[in-house]
């Protein structure tokens, strides 16, 4: 009998095609919103195979319930969402979506930081508003990026090609602090390893590319931008729990960092009377990193290729908990 995939929401129709092709018997939610807890857990208990979004919440009482799956591929390069442990106390096989989506995020990051250095949000909305009056010589300026210092927090595949972005079009300086070194970086960027509280005080544009774990979460709080440059920019677009948001509103209303760019807010989704959406030196987009045809698309054909190469090679494409296949 055929293998049973849940997909919990529609997605690029790719997955659904390759899956079928290979045999699956699939189900699409067809709901327009993530599903429900009861609704996850209610489908889950009829497939053996689920393709999760980010906005899935699987956590240890999901794994109890749906011990029986058999393989959880999520269609996201970031997987926060998913008790990781608890998936593997089961044996169950997690996966994940990484570099197809890389150059779109990146892409993001980089054009948050444009937007904030001559706030062109807030430029947009005075029009929008009407407020355009005149040639004005001293307001609302920005600065230039040429020659600054890049700091990137995770410096992973994303964090990389920002990097490569920043050096190539501003020739900027990249220092870097991970858990682990990246010699690739370091050879072929020239990024330089830094511990974070020089990350902190050196970067003009400070970039965060790490995943969500217990030590990110709340990292950038009120006393990291405490030790930024007064004329620093903060960008976010991995997860917004790693930074404090009442904290950073508070770090800008004072002028202890110059501006922010978010593609990542803390709550998703941002409520429209938030603070940072009057700011002129802050841009805040809706979580759109691997929002292109191009990043979906492959984000939906390795979500299906990992189920797929797990039951014909017993290997998954990108696994996250790989401890699980020893046997
Ligand atoms: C990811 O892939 O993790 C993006 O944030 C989309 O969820």
């Amino acid at each position: 009998m055929s293998k049973k995939v849940l997909v919990t929401r529609i997605i690029p129709g790719i997955a659904e095609d390759m899956l079928k092709q290979a045999g699956f018997d699939v189900t699409v939610w067809q709901g327009d919103r993530a599903m429900t807890k009861d609704e996850l857990t209610q489908y889950a208990r009829q497939a053996n195979i689920l393709l999760s979004l980010g906005s899935n919440k699987l956590d240890r009482s999901f794994f109890e319930t749906c011990k029986h799956l058999e393989i959880v591929s999520q269609f996201a390069v970031g997987f926060d969402n998913i008790d990781v442990a608890a998936a593997t106390d089961y044996k169950i096989p997690v996966c994940n979506t990484p570099d197809v989506l890389s150059e779109a995020t990146a892409d993001v990051a980089f054009a948050l930081m444009i937007n904030v250095s001559r706030k062109m949000f807030y430029h947009h909305k005075l029009i929008q508003k009407g407020e355009w009056k005149q040639f004005e010589p001293l307001k609302n300026l920005g600065f230039e990026l040429t020659g600054k210092t890049l700091g990137i927090f995770g410096l992973g595949r994303i964090g990389s090609i920002m990097a490569q972005r920043c050096k190539g079009a501003y020739g900027m300086k990249v220092i870097y602090h991970n858990r682990t070194r990246n010699p690739k970086a370091e050879t072929e960027l020239g990024a330089q390893y830094v511990d974070f509280n020089t990350l902190l005080r050196d970067s003009d544009i400070l970039s965060v590319h790490s995943a969500l774990t217990d030590e990110t979460k709340g990292l950038f709080n009120k006393q990291a931008f405490a030790k930024m440059k007064t004329t620093a920019v903060f960008i976010n677009t991995s997860r917004g729990a790693v930074h404090n948001e009442a904290d950073l509103i508070e770090a800008l209303q004072n002028g202890t960092i110059w501006g922010a760019g978010l593609d990542v807010t803390n709550p998703e989704p941002m409520q429209a009377t938030n603070p940072l959406l009057e700011m002129s030196s802050v841009a805040v987009l809706p979580h759109i990193g691997s929002a292109t045809v191009e990043a979906r698309t492959g984000m939906a054909r390795l979500a299906a290729e990992n189920i797929i190469s797990y039951y014909q090679t017993g290997k998954p494409v990108t696994i996250v908990n790989p401890t699980v296949l020893i046997p």
